[in-house]
């Protein structure tokens, strides 16, 4: 396939790009009453605004076009069918089969991933009933107050991410706690609260070989056995992986390990047995509510023309910014405490996936691709860099999320909370003009209005786009990391790399097993760079000190 910065489509935008420069945000709403109306979509009680993207009909026709030429179509068909889409790991990548209804047919040449799918569903139901009743007992005979999900990346962040968004489910006794990284200080914080007899341990890793996962867990594991004696292991340890001998050999009762297969990757697997914790604090019939929104979400980006394609409309305006305007990061604003840690799971989800320089054949890929994606929780964060955002000399396209229902929270405060979200998009689209600013000004003496209106002057211009999710329930917010897990996919396409590998962790990985016992005194086994050297040295003398 020829290089997709050669098609006419991607021509064509630059040109579009270069007309579309002169118009501001307002002069599109002035223009155009029908197009708050026009441009938005909803799915589910999740509704999406792009009308404050610096995009016209025009930009998104020739964005779809764009799409086609990057056979967008072909390829979320190829994802469905579980071709191997991870063609450097030679993977399918089929999350979408752990959301889907049962009795999904068998693709020739394929497992039956249905099957396979329903047995550890019907063995997290199992064991989340017996751990939320009060019925698994642990060695001393005590029922489960507390929960220790041990996981990192793609086997925490969906998790914690779920379990806070969902907190309003939660069950009244039990506790859910992440142990993520290598750091010693929140195990030991932790462990030091926790009685062991009342508590279970998730060691959540696909692999069962990442190394600060398995040092919480061997930690974990060594607290247990000094308090409640070897044998107590079973009775407090699960397992979720894809490496079932690992965790045997760990010390996890084959009954209590929860498999997933190697077409599920990292970043996608909240859906599977990974979602554990999720599960067991809201529930087994809503985590099943949390996969039917992503399977709507999933029918959704696999059935709905490109124009009307949710995920896709908001890859396609992430490309135009990203590669059209050269706008280098985005920012992630959840209005809601529940999403804090959207903003940290979307960086793995965008910038784990797409952050890549070469194209599928291997050469390079010409152009930028993942933005850095980054944020924070409003309000605080408007208290923080939402000055930048106003008037700083960088653009920054926004994504606000907020929820228009509170539940059972205050509602005065939602109201503000609600009211600040659309407050920001508006104040960053529509800016403050001069004359506006000269206005607000009209009282004060001539000289120190001439000298303040400069800095009062906000461009506006500024383009986001608001989610608003009609209320954070289970089944809402499967919806919602679907749109953006589809999203990130949909990006991949048009940049023509492969999403689903991460080969650029594994070299610090590597580097980190090395420096480790030289840390402790011994040798280095291959010379460092002069820097990472005098580190070492420098961290060792300062140890012992
Ligand atoms: O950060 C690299 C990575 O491989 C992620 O893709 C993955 O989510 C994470 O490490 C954890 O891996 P595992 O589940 O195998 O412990």
């Amino acid at each position: 396939m020829r290089p997709i910065t050669e098609s006419a489509a991607w021509n064509l935008l630059s040109a579009h790009r270069k007309a579309l420069e002169p118009v501001h945000l307002r002069d599109l709403f002035r223009d155009d009453p029908l197009r708050a109306t026009r441009l938005c979509l909803e799915l589910d009680g999740v509704f999406v605004d792009y009308s404050k993207n610096r995009i016209t009909d025009e930009t998104l026709r020739l964005l779809c076009n764009l799409a086609r030429a990057a056979e967008m179509p072909l390829w979320i068909a190829r994802l469905f069918a579980g071709e191997r889409v991870n063609l450097t790991e030679h993977r399918a990548a089929l999350h979408a089969a752990l959301r889907e209804p049962p009795g999904r047919p068998k693709v020739p040449g394929h497992v039956d991933v249905s099957a396979e799918v329903g047995h550890v569903l019907a063995q997290m139901r199992s064991v989340c009933g017996s751990v939320r009743d009060g019925k698994w007992l642990g060695a001393t005979g005590e029922r489960i107050d507390d929960v220790v999900h041990i996981g990192i990346g793609g086997s925490h962040l969906g998790p914690q991410l779920a379990v806070e968004a969902l907190s309003a489910y939660a069950h009244p006794r039990l506790a859910i706690h992440f142990l993520a990284n290598v750091d010693g200080a929140p195990a030991a914080a932790l462990l030091a609260r926790l009685d062991p007899a009342k508590t279970l341990f998730i060691v959540a890793s696909k692999t069962f070989a990442t190394e600060e996962t398995m040092t919480n867990a061997e930690t974990a594991r060594t607290w247990l056995e000094s308090k409640l004696g070897v044998a107590a292991v079973p009775k407090h340890f699960l397992a979720v992986t894809a490496n079932r001998d690992a965790a045997a050999a760990f010390g996890i009762a084959a009954a209590n390990i929860f498999e997933f297969w190697d077409w599920v990757g990292g970043r996608f697997s909240l859906w599977s047995a990974v979602g554990l914790p999720v599960a067991l604090a809201v529930g087994m019939d809503r985590f099943e509510e949390m996969l039917g929104g992503a399977h709507a979400m999933d029918r959704h980006f696999a059935e709905t023309p490109l124009e009307r394609n949710l995920p896709v409309i908001l890859a396609l305006i992430g490309v135009w910014y990203n590669n059209f305007f050269g706008w280098a990061t985005r920012a992630v604003l959840p209005y809601d405490e529940g999403l804090r840690l959207l903003p940290a799971y979307l960086q793995q989800a965008e910038m784990e996936s797409n952050g890549k320089s070469k194209a599928r054949d291997g050469r390079p890929v010409g152009f930028d691709t993942s933005p850095v994606v980054w944020g924070g929780t409003g309000t605080n964060a408007q208290h923080a860099f939402f000055q930048m955002l106003h008037q700083g000399t960088r653009v920054v396209p926004c994504d606000f999320i907020a929820c228009a229902q509170s539940g059972a929270w205050l509602p005065r405060h939602h109201d503000l909370l609600l009211a600040n979200c659309l407050a920001q998009a508006e104040a960053l689209m529509l800016g403050r003009s001069e004359a506006e600013v000269a206005a607000d000004l009209a009282q004060l003496p001539e000289a120190e209005r001439q000298a303040l209106l400069p800095h009062r002057l906000c461009p506006g211009n500024r383009p986001s786009t608001t989610i608003l999710v009609k209320r954070l329930d289970p089944r809402a917010f499967g919806t919602l990391l679907a749109l953006y897990e589809h999203k990130v996919f949909a990006q991949g396409v048009i940049w023509g790399v492969n999403p689903f590998d991460q080969w650029g962790v594994e070299l610090g990985k590597q580097l980190s097993k090395r420096i480790a016992p030289e840390l402790e005194g011994e040798a280095a086994l291959a010379p460092h760079d002069a820097s990472t050297a005098a580190l070492i040295a420098r961290c060792r003398d300062w140890r012992q000190d």
